[in-house]
């Protein structure tokens, strides 16, 4: 399992600290989510603070895009280091070229699907990305509760993948703890996204980590 470390739940007056304890803890991934106030209710990252997550590591940087139009923004972000960027299927009728842009410029493209989009909305472009992100959670906010129907829609993921782009991977996001993790692996997810679980945990980052890997199963 990749574990993605999202720094939406790090403690922004050291975020060099932040990242290298959840480096040296083993995680594969940092995880960025880029929110405008638009396509969701809150403000956040911006092309910036992915290049200084470039200086502070070298792990690959997965770049979720919560914006209005990410068409836009896609090559500065690339152009800052992110490695992987996602960009959601809700309100973006051009996705299909957006996410080719992705891949010209050299970053994996990723699509992403709300709570409430069905699947099939997303099988068209489904031969044409890396992986697909499973939101478990309305996006906007860290700390919310997993929303345990989506299991079903990992299970349906990864059964249009196995005909569509064998090699696709499924990434999930929102509400990971060392509970809810097992199901969502044992549905065919890939790499699972956790702040608060990292972040925010009462006995530290390393511990949080620890707590991850030791749900995971074999
Ligand atoms: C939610 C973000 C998630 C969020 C996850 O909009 O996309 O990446 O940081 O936070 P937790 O792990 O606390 O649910
Ligand atoms: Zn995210």
């Amino acid at each position: 399992m990749i574990l993605s470390a999202s720094i939406l739940s790090a403690d922004f007056s050291d975020l060099r600290g932040q990242i290298q304890q959840a480096e040296q803890a083993g995680v594969d991934w940092i995880h960025i989510d880029v929110m405008d106030g638009h396509f969701v209710p809150n403000i956040t990252m911006g092309p910036f603070i992915v290049e200084t997550c470039r200086q502070i590591t070298r792990l690959p940087l997965d770049v979720h895009l919560m914006i209005e139009k990410p068409e836009r923004h896609i090559a500065a972000f690339i152009q800052a280091g992110a490695n992987s960027v996602s960009v959601h299927i809700e309100g973006n009728p051009n996705i299909h070229r957006t996410l080719q842009e992705i891949r010209l410029l050299g970053a994996r493209p990723g699509i992403v699907l709300n709570p409430g989009t069905p699947v099939s909305q997303i099988s068209a472009v489904l031969p044409d990305v890396d992986f697909v992100l499973v939101m478990s959670v309305n996006p906007g906010f860290s700390g919310q509760n997993f929303i345990p129907q989506v299991v079903d829609k990992i299970h349906e993921v990864r059964q249009l993948f196995d005909n569509l782009n064998p090699q696709g991977l499924i990434e999930v996001d929102g509400g990971i703890t060392a509970e809810t993790l097992p199901a969502v692996q044992a549905a065919g997810t890939n790499i699972c996204v956790a702040a608060t679980a990292i972040f925010k945990y009462p006995g530290g980052i390393a511990a949080g980590v620890r707590a991850l890997r030791g749900a995971e199963l074999n």
